[in-house]
């Protein structure tokens, strides 16, 4: 199973994806959690120690020289263009209560599909973490998804797009979707997250693009706030386990 989980920054990406890392682990899956987005921090909310430690890949330039044949930071210069990555999950990820981790790291002039060398490095270990891998691989990832390329997000099994009833997420959600449709994307899902009262579910509701359904939701909750105030995840999964179940249940098909 390959998920990403988008969403407009604060929406809660990070907390859902760490809850599914949680959630696939306490099944006794193999999970590695991917952090793909520059403004992340996956691993304080899975609870590794030392987190500021954790080395992204993209800042790995000696690695990234070794394998693509040029020095990251120059452009116009020959490289391959599919490097060898299979090994980098083992070598490279670190792990916590049976959770598997890597950061990537900021994809230089993404947008603009910048051919450097860490880029191309970035591109082909996410296409190998997505399409190679037997894990559960969970993607965090920040709003914009058009770097990716098609290959990858052939990949995705699922794509969750992580709202919070408000105008400016639902229209960011709005925008994914489009992108998420146009690139091929599997399958889209939508996760209500923040939810105070039954009028915000029917608002969300209301607002999915093209009449899209809710695949599940979380309440606002003190406990899932105070994850960024360093309360361990564990005890805001144990109050919340079902619904992620529930998410899970919805998104691979499995009732
Ligand atoms: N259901 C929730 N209830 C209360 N606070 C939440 C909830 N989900 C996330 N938060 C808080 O909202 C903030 C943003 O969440 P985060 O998961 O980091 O969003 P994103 O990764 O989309 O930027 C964090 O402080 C987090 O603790
Ligand atoms: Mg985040």
């Amino acid at each position: 199973m390959k998920l990403a989980i988008s969403g407009k920054g604060g929406a809660g990406k990070t907390t859902l994806t760490a809850l599914l890392c949680l959630s696939f682990a306490s099944e006794g899956k193999k999970v590695l959690a991917i952090d793909a987005d520059p403004t992340a921090n996956l691993a304080g909310t899975l609870n590794f120690p030392d987190p500021e430690k954790i080395i992204p890949v993209i800042a790995m330039s000696n690695l990234i020289e070794e394998r693509t044949g040029a020095k990251p930071g120059t452009s116009g210069s020959v490289f391959k263009l599919n490097p060898k990555v299979d090994d980098i999950p083992e070598k490279y990820s670190y792990a916590h209560n049976g959770i598997k981790f890597m950061v990537l790291g900021a994809i230089r002039n993404a947008s603009a599909g910048c051919a450097c060398p860490e880029n191309t490095f970035l591109k082909s270990l996410l296409q190998h973490l997505v399409l190679e891998r037997d894990e559960v691989v969970i993607v965090d990832m920040e709003a914009g998804i058009e770097h990716l390329g098609r290959g990858t997000l052939a990949g995705i099994d699922a794509l969750v797009i992580v709202v919070e009833p408000g105008r400016k997420s639902l229209d960011v959600a709005g925008r994914i979707f489009a992108l998420a449709k146009q690139l091929g994307l599997k399958k889209i899902c939508f996760v209500a997250n923040k939810v105070r009262t039954q009028e915000d579910l029917a608002f969300i509701k209301k607002n999915l693009p093209e009449k899209q359904h809710l695949t599940g939701s979380l309440p606002y909750s003190e406990e899932l706030l105070a994850i960024d105030r360093g309360m361990p995840l564990q005890t805001a999964f144990k109050s919340f386990s079902e619904n992620v179940k529930a998410i899970i249940n919805e998104v691979t098909g499995n009732q």
